[in-house]
């Protein structure tokens, strides 16, 4: 099978290992990939947001199959592009993109639809958007959300009126150009954090899905939750505390309603669908979506997944999902990512790495091979990804892989699913305050 591959990151690299690795042989083209892609197939000299560069390769080379990796050219219509001219792709057109593309057309699709989420309110009107947070009555922190995307930056938990009007000001004023040209002041949810991945395929005739383990991301630099926020620093799944009754919950009040409201607004969808869920004292409820796989979970769920994956993501392309479920390893899986010094800020690049021969899975996600020797190309550099029996074992097995890997300046969390399984250990369940 031919595919091409858009993106160049972690998450990329790691699902052309898996792709590398299924028993369907695959001739794999990415754009524009990295070095290490570039180990398993051919890099394409165009960034992701080339749509005419991408789709005018795609259309002479005609791939069976196109997976596209990150969410800016599905926002900016690469799939309705591939499309058009009659070729089968993994990702949805620019109009499904929009839940990820803007935060209010989002909140407005889970309001229509009765999908449990947070109280808000978009405004572009500076006035208007003062006097809201002068007379705040939802409590602290302010959720600030710029509309659109805005790299991972564009959310702001503002723990004073002052702090909320400074950002709203900044938002407005086009910190982020367009994208934050509308702001969603957004009351606070708290409780468990969780990322929920679900195959979706939506046309006029037919709404199917199927839901992915659900995984937990870390997001901020150091352990114990501590430091600047990141785009990632671990994930792992299942979450092991979460039983069968929780899933089919999550099942019912968000991904079931979700899939419904897509076919009823006529929404088509053939990829993924990312659920960042918060589940609170009162349930689950509903922090936004990404119509994209999250980055490092993908790294966790490559490790799970016990499918032939270039099949498995043909069904979504193609409209022909048909099954209750994805057959998966048992146990759980881990990945931490190893970052750059100076990373979430300036990352320092081209430092040499030293990689031994773990036993767990090495994922490149900011290298680059310079006369033969991988260097720091990037904030997160690598990812260590493996899979064990419980939580417990997949955290030990990922260790030993440390010793293997090494650059001065090398940061990682030691913590990932830690507080997680301490909760499990504890015996406590997903209702019990986190
Ligand atoms: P988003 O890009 O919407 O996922 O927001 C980034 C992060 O901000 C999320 O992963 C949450 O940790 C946090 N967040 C977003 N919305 C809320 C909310 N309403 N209450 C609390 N935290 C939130
Ligand atoms: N891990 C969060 C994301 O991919 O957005």
């Amino acid at each position: 099978m031919k595919i091409l591959l858009v993106g160049s990151g972690g998450r990329e690299h790691a699902i052309a290992l898996k792709l590398k690795a299924a028993p369907t042989p695959v001739e794999l083209f990415a754009a524009p990939g990295s070095d290490a892609i570039g180990d398993l197939g051919t890099c394409l000299p165009f960034p992701v947001e080339d749509v005419k560069g991408i789709s005018a390769w795609a259309s002479e080379h005609r791939p069976d199959l196109t997976l596209i990796g990150p969410e800016g050219p599905l926002v900016a219509g690469l799939a309705d592009a591939l499309r058009a001219q009659g070729l089968t792709v993994f990702g949805h057109d620019a109009s499904t993109a929009r839940l990820e593309g803007s935060k209010s057309f989002a909140k407005d699709f889970m309001k229509r639809h009765g999908i449990p989420c947070a109280a808000s309110v978009s405004v572009s009107d500076l006035h208007n958007g003062e006097a809201i947070i002068s007379t705040w009555n939802h409590g602290y922190p302010i959720v600030l959300k710029a509309d659109g995307l805005a790299a991972g930056k564009g959310v702001v938990l503002a723990t004073t009126q002052d702090e909320a009007l400074d950002t709203l000001r900044s938002f407005l004023n086009g910190q982020f150009g367009e994208a934050s040209k509308t702001v969603l002041l957004e009351a606070p949810l708290f409780g468990m954090e969780l990322s929920l991945h679900v195959l979706v395929d939506v046309d006029d005739n037919h709404a199917r899905f199927v839901v992915l383990p659900a995984c937990q991301d870390h997001k901020r630099i150091f352990d114990g939750d501590k430091g600047p926020n990141t785009g990632g620093m671990g994930a792992f799944g299942p979450i092991p505390f979460l039983k069968a009754e929780d899933i089919s919950q999550l099942r019912d009040e968000l991904v079931a309603p979700t899939v419904r409201g897509l076919k009823k607004d006529g929404m088509k969808a053939n990829g993924v669908l990312f659920l960042g869920v918060m589940w609170t004292p009162e349930g689950p409820k509903l922090l936004e979506y990404n119509c994209r796989f999250g980055d490092p979970e993908t790294q966790v769920m490559m490790q799970l997944l016990n499918e032939d994956l270039p099949q498995l993501l043909l069904e979504v392309a193609e409209g022909r999902l048909d099954r209750e479920r994805v057959k998966l390893h048992p146990g759980c899986a881990i990945t931490v990512v190893l970052a750059a010094e100076g990373y979430p800020g300036a990352p320092k690049k081209g430092v040499p790495i030293e990689v031994g021969t773990p036993a767990v899975t090495v994922i490149h996600a900011g290298t680059q091979k310079v006369n033969g020797q991988w260097v720091t190309n990037g904030g997160r550099v690598m990812n260590l990804s493996t899979h064990a029996g419980s939580l417990a074992s997949a955290r030990e097995r990922l260790l030993e892989g440390f010793e293997s890997v090494h650059w001065p300046g090398m940061q990682y969390r030691t913590d990932i699913g830690l507080r997680a399984l301490h909760h499990a250990q504890a015996g406590k369940t997903v209702r019990d305050p986190w």
